[in-house]
């Protein structure tokens, strides 16, 4: 049997794709395989949003030229990355025996082109710059047994000025309700009891006829079987008060939002266009958290925007004291060719970008301790994941607001739903007992 490796950079939605990669390559008949020596197929799904993943990628390509002249692997690459003139360009100039090249709106393509390559042994490349149509029915092979992420739209149109996504993935294009709704009816029937509802800006979801992210959210939480409702990322400008009582009123989604911040300054949230002033944040979570007293919120903040000055930057500290966030992703931010912002003069030294990344970290860990805290004591209710990676005798699962929790217990408890006290708090993960 032929063998395969799907290599996954970048966000939950590339996973996602990264899912219907291997559904249709096993339909063709290959094996799944973590060993790149005995691969007649390597697939690279590629990011670009931040950081040069240029080099690892390449690196990784060079590596491969004597397993290909070896055993013949086919080498493909597609995602985010390969919707760039100039990394198109590079592979053209200096990796030509790379077999396929696709892009993030030739994916449904994958199974023709690649059988195209298997029979005419033909270097396709196959990267367009549309707004590729939404292709249901694709075969996929989930990655997990009882959580499943469900994309419920494709592209951006909100051109945050940092960011590459919209140039790469288009304009918004959402799936129909009725597909989504299918879909996931299928994951409970399956035994799937955690679904994240997956889309660069999910809060714009559009079903038509005046049919919403926050009518979906209803919708979704009706279907029987399926216990918890995540969603990412929203946008804070998208965050309607009809979404917030959707929130509210359904239990079964999840109490922690992730409300990407970006940045605490209005000067530069202005000059990213975002379209939000930093009061204009505070005061939707201090909305949220009146209507909802038990949300919690994660975040992403980058650094070291251009023009960032130091009291930019304490804007951005002051919102991090001000809401506790449970969890913050950082970013140093990254330059990224076409984008505005890489235009801009004034562009911080990376020293200062570094400094003020540590100054946020130190803040945030000194916060991770005190959030912990609150969980002591508390009866959780959470999802059996699987075993620890350490003990096997340990189980893990994570509870509503996403935390790790560490527990005893016997292995037929995956997959259930439970109740769990928490007993410790350790840096990453809680302590429990069922
Ligand atoms: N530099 C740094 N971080 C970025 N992000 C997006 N583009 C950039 C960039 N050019 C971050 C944002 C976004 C997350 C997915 O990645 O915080 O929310
Ligand atoms: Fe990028 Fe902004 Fe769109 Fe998010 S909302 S994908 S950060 S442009």
């Amino acid at each position: 049997m032929k063998k395969y490796l799907v290599i996954t950079m970048g966000c939950k939605l590339n996973e996602n794709d990264s899912e219907k990669l291997c559904g249709m390559i096993e339909e063709m008949g290959y094996k799944q395989t973590e060993n790149l020596e005995e691969c007649d197929l390597v697939v690279f799904n590629t990011c670009c949003v931040r950081e040069n993943a240029e080099e690892r990628l390449f690196g990784k390509i060079g590596e491969l030229k004597n397993i290909k002249e070896k055993r013949g692997t086919i080498i493909a690459i597609g995602g985010c990355m390969t919707q760039q003139k100039h990394i198109q360009e590079k592979i053209k100039k200096s990796y030509h025996y790379v077999d396929l090249v696709f892009g993030t709106h030739t994916l449904n393509k994958f199974r023709e082109d690649l059988k195209r390559i298997e029979e005419e042994n033909k270097k396709i490349r196959d990267v367009i710059d549309i707004n590729g149509e939404v292709i249901e029915g694709l075969p996929i092979k989930r990655s997990d047994k009882y959580k499943a992420s469900v994309t419920i739209m494709y592209g951006c149109n909100n051109f945050c000025t940092y960011c590459i996504v919209p140039y790469v993935r288009g304009r918004e294009r959402s799936r129909k309700k009725e597909d989504i709704l299918a879909e996931i009816k299928e994951l409970a029937e399956n035994g799937y009891k955690e679904i994240t509802l997956l889309g660069q800006n999910v809060n714009s979801y559009d079903g038509g006829d005046n049919y919403k992210f926050s009518n979906l959210l209803y919708d979704v939480c009706k279907i029987e079987g399926i216990e918890i409702v995540r969603f990412i990322s929203p946008h804070p400008k998208d965050f309607t008060d009809d979404v917030i009582k959707a929130i509210k009123e359904n239990k079964k989604i999840s109490r922690i939002i992730h409300l990407p911040l970006q940045s605490g300054s209005s000067n530069i949230l202005k000059k990213m266009n975002r379209k939000y002033t930093k009061e204009q944040y505070l005061k939707l979570a201090e909305k949220m958290k009146k209507e909802i007293p038990d949300i919690v919120f994660s975040t992403d903040i980058i650094v070291g925007f251009p023009e960032e000055t130091e009291e930019d930057f304490e804007h951005t500290l002051d919102v991090v004291r001000k809401i506790n966030y449970e969890q913050i992703y950082m970013f140093i931010y990254s330059r990224r060719v076409g984008t505005v912002a890489d235009k801009m003069e004034n562009q911080i030294p990376e020293e200062i970008k570094h400094q003020r990344f540590e100054r946020l970290k130190v803040l945030y860990d000194s916060k991770v301790s005190e959030n912990n805290q609150k969980y002591i004591g508390k009866i959780e209710k959470i999802l059996v994941d699987g075993t620890s990676k350490n003990n096997d005798n340990m189980l893990t699962g994570r509870n509503d607001t996403n935390k790790v929790i560490v527990f005893e217990g016997s292995k037929d408890l995956i997959g259930k739903i439970i109740k769990v006290k928490i007993t410790e708090e350790h840096k990453w993960y809680l302590k429990g007992e069922i």
